[in-house]
C-alpha cells in the first residue's frame, strides 16, 4: 500500500513479526552478542543494526519521509555525532543563534575545542544566514520552532541556500515532531530529534534519532560506530510503543495548545505569547505553509517579575514546574534556570530570554482544567503585584 498516513504508519511500520510465537509487537531481543555463521551482515548494537534498533528506525525514517535512520542514547547524542560527522578542524558552520542551550554548550565547548569554525546567526532570516557562508563553510544548522521562543525559519529557503553552497543542512526538528513537520520533504538533508521529548512522549525516556537518506546516513553511521552513543533494546522497545501514539497525542496537543495560547493572548496579565499558530507570531505565514499542526509548545511573558514568576510557579496546582517537554503532562519551565541555565544572563537577554519568560509544554489533559490552572496561579500574580 502506498501513502500509508502518519496514523497509520506510526501504528504499524517496522514491527517485527516474530515468526515463532506470530505476536503483533516487537519482541525485546536484548542480545549483545549475536552469531556471525550465516547471516548477510554482523549483528552489535553499537553497529545501529539490532532488530529493535531497526524496528523502531524504519518508523521513524518513514514518518520524517526520509530514507534511514540512526537511534541514539540521547537528543545530545544524535546532535553532536552528526556535527562531527561532517565538521573536521579548519572548517566553518552556520548555527541559528536561539538553539536548545545544550547544543549551544556542545558548539562553543565542543566545537571550539577541535578547532571549528562557526557563526551564529541572530536572526530568522534566510539572507542573514548566506551572508555568513564562507569557502569553508560545511553545515547549516536550524531549529525551527526554536528553544524556547518558537522562532520560525523558512526550511526550504534554508534548504536551497545549503543545495546552491553544497552545504549539508541539518535540522533539530525536535518541537514540531515527524507528525507537524517533514523536513526533508522541503529538501533538508539531516532531521535530528531528542526523541526523550515527542517521541517518547511519556517523560521516562532518553532517546535520539537523526532521519535522512541511505547516502547521508551512511556517512553519519561511520562515525556512530566510534563514537557510540546507540540505542539499547530495552529503550528502543519503549519508544516503539510510544510511537505507535505519537499522531493521537501531537493531534491532541496541537489543539489544546491552540486554545491555550488564544486565552494567554487575551489575558491581561501576560505581555507577549510565543505561538507559531498565533496570527500575531512574526512568521506565523511561513509556519503555516510549513507545518501540519503549529506544535505543543509555546512561551509566554507574564507581567510581573522574578519573583512574581516564581509565585506562578508555586501556585499552580494541575501544570508540574519540571524539565524537558513532549510528554502527556502539561508542564511549564523557566528556560533561565532550565535549558538556558548554563548560558549567562547577558547571552540569554541578547538572545530575548527575559526572567519573566516561561515556557508551557502542553499535555493531552482537557484544555479547560489546564486554563483553570493557569488562571488561578495568574490572578496570585497579579495578587502579589498589587499588594
Ligand atoms: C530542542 C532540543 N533539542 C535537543 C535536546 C537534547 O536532547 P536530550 O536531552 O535527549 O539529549 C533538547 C533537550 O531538551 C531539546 O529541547
Amino acid at each position: 500500500m502506498k501513502n500509508r498516513s502518519k496514523e497509520t504508519i506510526s501504528v504499524h511500520e517496522g514491527t517485527f513479526m516474530d515468526p515463532l510465537t506470530k505476536g503483533v509487537v516487537s519482541p525485546i531481543f536484548p542480545s549483545s552478542s549475536f552469531s556471525y555463521i550465516d547471516v548477510e551482515e554482523n549483528q552489535y548494537p553499537r553497529y545501529f543494526n539490532t532488530p529493535n534498533q531497526k524496528a523502531v528506525a524504519d518508523k521513524l525514517a518513514k514518518l520524517e519521509q526520509g530514507e534511514a535512520c540512526m537511534l541514539f542514547s540521547s537528543g545530545m547524542a544524535a546532535i553532536t555525532t552528526v556535527l562531527f560527522s561532517y565538521l573536521k578542524t579548519g572548517d566553518h558552520a552556520i548555527f541559528q543563534n536561539d538553539l536548545y542551550g545544550g547544543t549551544q554548550n556542545a558548539i562553543k565547548n565542543e566545537l571550539e575545542k577541535f578547532g571549528i569554525e562557526y557563526s551564529m546567526v541572530n536572526s530568522t532570516d534566510v539572507e542573514d544566514f548566506a551572508k555568513q557562508v564562507r569557502s569553508n563553510t560545511k553545515v547549516i544548522y536550524i531549529e525551527t520552532p526554536s528553544n524556547p521562543l518558537l522562532n520560525v525559519v523558512d526550511i526550504r529557503s534554508i534548504a536551497d541556500l545549503a543545495k546552491a553552497n553544497n552545504l549539508v543542512s541539518v535540522i533539530d526538528n525536535t518541537f514540531a515532531s515527524p507528525i507537524n513537520q517533514n523536513p526533508i520533504s522541503l529538501g533538508l538533508d539531516v532531521v535530528i530529534h531528542s526523541a526523550t521529548k515527542y517521541l517518547g512522549g511519556h517523560s521516562d525516556l532518553l532517546c535520539g534519532a537523526a532521519i535522512s537518506s541511505e547516502q547521508h546516513i551512511a556517512n553519519i553511521h561511520a562515525s556512530g560506530i566510534s563514537y557510540g552513543g546507540s540505542l539499547n533494546a530495552m529503550t528502543c522497545y519503549l519508544l516503539e510503543r510510544s510511537l505507535k501514539t505519537l499522531a493521537i497525542r501531537v493531534e491532541k496537543q496541537n489543539s489544546n495548545a491552540g486554545k491555550i495560547a488564544e486565552y494567554l493572548e487575551s489575558h491581561g496579565g501576560v505581555n507577549a505569547v510565543n505561538y507559531p499558530g498565533l496570527a500575531s507570531h512574526a512568521n506565523h505565514e511561513i509556519a503555516a505553509r510549513q507545518m501540519e499542526g503549529f506544535g505543543g509548545m509555546l512561551s509566554f511573558d507574564i507581567d510581573t517579575d522574578l519573583e512574581g514568576c516564581k509565585v506562578f510557579s508555586g501556585a499552580l496546582k494541575l501544570i508540574i514546574p519540571a524539565m524537558s517537554l513532549g510528554g502527556v503532562e502539561t508542564i511549564v519551565s523557566s528556560p533561565p534556570q532550565t535549558s538556558h541555565a548554563k548560558i549567562s544572563k547577558e547571552e540569554r537577554e541578547a538572545l530575548g530570554i527575559s526572567d519573566t519568560l516561561l515556557r508551557l509544554s502542553v499535555g493531552i489533559e482537557h484544555v479547560d482544567d489546564i486554563i483553570e490552572d493557569l488562571d488561578q496561579a495568574l490572578s496570585k500574580v497579579k495578587n502579589t503585584i498589587s499588594a
